[in-house]
């Protein structure tokens, strides 16, 4: 039976090792070897990687891959892609070429606020906490004075303070929402700051406010946070054609155009389907989120919430025929920074800001929102005329041959025959065993 370990924190790397070896995996010296063997050379390097989280023991390598030919707003980018799911980075791939011959991408950034809100239970009249709000309101603004100083003068800060009742739905709730600019920061820390401050600043007026002293009823903060929900942090991004560029030698651009259409209606009527629609469109925005050292549970937390905003899930994208055009939209929240954060600590973080001709925050914007039109694109088109598995299969084989320990001559071989047979694991197998004959 395993022990509890107290200060297990304060213990160096090779005694959690040591522990992690003696108590849960038998003193492996194979396992303490892998766990030795994603160590970077470069000691410094692996210093800062260490610090990012706590108790780090070794790295955890995803594949970073790019995505060329990606025309948006009429200038070209190659897309940092960071996955660990094969076919992610070749459909993206795919779509962008596929959109270069005809026209690119636009995006635009429609709003990039944020916000946050003090969480508090009153109990006492309704009156009494609007008159303390509209008092304390200018108190709050600069209890934060110190705080918003450079973001302010940047040209970002606190926009509004309102104060919400909720009470009708649970007891005694009330919270104050405050919507900020955060320009290119993310501004999770910023927010949390600025929140936190102005509740203690509420708590403590309130202390002094006469009405609260009469009835002896003072409003208590429950907690203040910022909120992942950002719905006024809004970009679109889309593509259109005339439906006859969308002809192919393998399909008519009309048929296809409707099929398209018809698969989207699908997703913005079932959420079942609408799930793994927006899971696709995911795979292509969270690989960006990623290679950019961004917050890509935050991405996704207020992604999923806004699919859901018509009380049900739905698609994250929209099309229409209408006049021999073929539209194709996305409109996502994204709060995504270019500074602060991962984003400069990371070596190749930075890098894939070089990579993307550093771009501000709105920019970073349109390119992810792209990346995950383009993905729905690529992931739509398959199963409206293929379907999924041919493409992903091929992608995949590399993962069986390698799982099969194939050598780098039964590798060739192997992608040859599949060139023109299906790939399933059995298939791989049987080729193997026949080529190993
Ligand atoms: C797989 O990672 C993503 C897809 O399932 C998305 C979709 O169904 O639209 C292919």
């Amino acid at each position: 039976m395993n022990q509890p370990v107290s200060g297990f924190s304060k213990k160096t790397k090779q005694e959690k090792i040591d522990w992690l070896a003696e108590n849960y995996l038998q003193n492996n010296p194979d396992a303490v070897q892998i766990l030795k063997k994603y160590w970077n050379e470069d000691a410094q390097l692996q210093q800062l990687h260490d610090d990012f989280i706590e108790n780090t023991l070794s790295n955890y390598y995803l594949p970073f891959g790019i995505a060329p030919n990606f025309l948006i707003n009429g200038k070209l980018f190659a897309l940092p892609m960071v996955t660990e799911e094969s076919s992610v980075v070749a459909a993206a791939s795919n779509a962008a070429k596929f959109w270069l011959e005809r026209g690119g991408f636009k995006a635009e950034v429609f709003s990039t606020e944020k916000n946050g809100q003090i969480h508090f239970n009153f109990y006492g009249s309704e009156k009494s906490i609007e008159a303390f709000f509209e008092a304390v309101k200018p108190k709050l603004r600069k209890s934060i004075q110190s705080i918003e100083k450079n973001m302010k003068a940047r040209g970002g800060g606190l926009l509004e303070l309102s104060l919400v009742d909720k009470s009708h739905i649970l007891d005694g709730y009330f919270y104050i929402h405050a919507t900020f600019e955060t320009l290119d920061a993310m501004g999770a820390n910023f927010i949390n700051s600025c929140l936190e401050q102005m509740a203690h600043t509420f708590e403590e007026e309130a202390k002094h406010f006469e009405p609260f002293q009469q009835k002896e009823t003072y409003p208590e903060v429950v907690m203040s946070i910022l909120s992942n929900y950002v719905p006024e942090c809004l970009v679109r991004a889309e593509v259109s054609c005339k439906v006859e560029e969308l002809t192919t030698k393998h399909y008519d651009g009309k048929q296809f155009a409707e099929k398209f259409v018809r698969a989207i209606d699908i997703a913005k009527t079932e959420s079942r389907r609408a799930v793994t629609h927006n899971k696709g469109i995911m795979n292509g925005v969270d690989a960006v989120v990623l290679a950019t050292g961004n917050d890509f549970r935050a991405v996704e937390a207020g992604v999923h919430a806004y699919a859901a905003r018509n009380s049900y899930y739905g698609s994250l994208t929209h099309a229409k025929i209408e006049d021999d055009v073929f539209t194709f939209w996305i409109e996502l929240p994204l709060a995504v920074g270019t500074v602060g954060g991962l984003t400069s600590l990371h070596p190749l973080t930075k890098l894939a800001f070089e990579i993307l001709q550093k771009p501000n925050a709105k920019e970073l914007m349109k390119i992810m929102a792209v990346a995950g039109l383009a993905q729905n694109f690529a992931a739509v088109r398959s199963l409206v005329t293929t379907g999924i598995q041919k493409g992903h299969m091929k992608m995949h084989l590399m993962n069986i041959l390698n799982q099969l320990h194939a050598t780098k001559e039964e590798k060739n071989e192997a992608l040859n025959y599949f060139k023109e047979n299906a790939v399933s694991h059995s298939a791989v197998v049987s080729f193997l065993e026949n080529f190993r004959m």
